[in-house]
């Protein structure tokens, strides 16, 4: 008779997630609404302590009222992450907000997004251009820098990439290289922090219906719904599933990737 499954009789490396740690600390980039306010609710829910980020302090702060009020712990902060000097002074706060001064996990969110002008590549204006460079691709990379020093052992970087990268959205020149330019940094990331058992991954959202989004295309919530394999607009919470498989015991193995989350609307 075949014995029963017992995960005893199985081999460690078969069935044993690597442990998190019991408190971890998690830094959110522009969490003053959209996604991610989204994704500062659902990791404070699940215990961690959230240091919630952006220029916008007011928005900030209203994100850590929500979370402290269904019990989380959370710490607004004001922080640009365009400028070295600010994420510096993010980062030593985040650290010191921390139970043992280690950040756990980095989500870099903070973008310019719906206000970039769409605008064929000929017309781009190059201020704009710098600036959009600036906020979605330094940034990342410039707050990575700053927490390098403070990632935990088994750390997760989650950064915020788009399915605009896949279908190269017309007259958005500036907002596609940006985001395409986070897949590669990710990747290189990926390779350097691996030696210290740190995960860097992109997350690579579809068309989602945040406030942002809104503003940006009349009929938003019907948006490209025709298109995908999944008939329905993609809410906030629909990518924040990805966010917590990416930081969590799952995926310690996982590095270097890009998970399009779209309702399979473009495939990889
Ligand atoms: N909503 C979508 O359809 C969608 C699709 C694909 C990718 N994304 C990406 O997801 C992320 C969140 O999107 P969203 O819809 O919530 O956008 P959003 O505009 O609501 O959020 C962006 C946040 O970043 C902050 N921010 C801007 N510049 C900053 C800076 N210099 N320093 C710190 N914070 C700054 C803003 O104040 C804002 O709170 C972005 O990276 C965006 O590019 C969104």
């Amino acid at each position: 008779m075949t014995a029963p499954f017992s995960k005893a009789a199985m081999p460690d490396e078969c069935t044993d997630q690597p442990a998190l740690r019991p408190v971890r600390t998690v830094l959110i980039t522009g969490a003053a609404g959209g996604l991610g306010r989204a994704f500062a609710v659902s990791f404070a829910a699940q215990g961690d302590r959230v240091v919630v980020a952006d220029t916008n302090v007011e928005g900030a702060q209203q994100t850590v009222a929500l979370l402290e009020a269904a019990g989380g712990t959370a710490l607004a902060l004001q922080a640009n992450v365009t400028q070295l000097d600010s994420v510096t002074q993010l980062a030593a706060d985040a650290s010191a907000f921390a139970s043992d001064g280690k950040i756990d996990v980095i989500i870099n969110n903070a973008a310019i997004y719906a206000t970039v002008t769409r605008s064929p590549f000929e017309e781009i204006d190059v201020d704009e251009w710098d600036r959009v460079m600036a906020v979605n691709l330094k940034g990342p990379w410039l707050v990575t820098r700053a927490c390098s020093s403070y990632l935990s052992d088994g750390a997760a970087v989650i950064n915020l990439s788009s399915a605009t990268v896949l279908s190269g959205s017309a007259q958005w020149a500036h907002y596609v290289a940006s985001k395409g330019g986070v897949i590669a940094l990710t990747r290189v990331l990926a390779k350097e922090l691996g030696e210290r058992n740190v995960t860097v991954n992109a997350i690579a959202p579809g068309f989602t219906l945040t406030e942002a989004s809104y503003g940006l295309i009349e009929g938003a919530a019907d948006y490209g719904v025709d298109r995908g394999s999944i008939k329905r607009a993609s809410e906030p919470d629909d990518i924040v599933g990805a966010a917590l498989f990416l930081a969590g015991p799952g995926s310690r193995y996982i590095t270097g990737q890009t998970l399009v989350v779209d309702g399979g609307r473009q495939f990889l």
